[in-house]
């Protein structure tokens, strides 16, 4: 297993769509380990293969309480097959956008139909924070990020603090 790096907006493979997983094979399964251990390494809940600039339709969630024992679930090839009217709102983050949180509505229940990681066909009815982590998940999947609603401004300001926080050195005198 190996963390991987996590890539952050602006790259342009953020925006990029997934392709399916054809076959379940061992490179697949390393990936989704891969995926468990940067993501844990990075205190998220969720991980898209994508985020670590990998386009296969690959997600790994964990939303247990982390005082409890840990729940991962990887999902390969989900999708949504039904939501519920009613919505639910989370302030989401992202692992890809740092140190930004924007109140997201959507589908308070969500059904998803996915292969897990022996390659079973699975349905899952999916509630609260775990219904709201799919799916944002699932948008990284067809290249949609949280800031995507933003107005162009608004966007545009969060990538720019973002990029300069990245590229900027660290300034000393000598
Ligand atoms: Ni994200």
């Amino acid at each position: 297993m190996s963390i991987k790096d996590i890539i952050t907006v602006p790259d342009e493979t953020l925006k990029k769509i997934s392709s399916p997983i054809e076959k379940v094979g061992q490179n697949e399964k390393k990936l989704i380990k891969d995926l468990f251990e940067t993501m844990y390494h990075s205190n998220g809940i969720g991980l898209a293969a994508v985020q670590v600039g990998i386009l296969k339709r690959i997600l790994v969630l964990d939303v247990s309480n982390k005082k409890d024992q840990k729940k991962p679930i990887s999902f390969i090839n989900p999708i949504i097959k039904r939501v519920s009217n009613e919505t639910s709102i989370y302030e989401e983050g992202c692992l890809s956008i740092p140190d930004t949180f924007i109140e997201i509505e959507r589908p308070k229940i969500c059904e998803v139909e996915y292969i897990d990681i022996d390659g079973k066909k699975r349905n899952l009815k999916c509630d609260g924070l775990l219904s709201t982590c799919l799916q944002h998940e699932i948008n990284h999947l067809d290249g949609k990020l949280i800031i995507d609603n933003l107005s162009k401004l608004k966007r545009d300001l969060i990538i720019k603090k973002i990029s300069k926080n990245k590229k900027d050195p660290d300034r000393i005198i000598v």
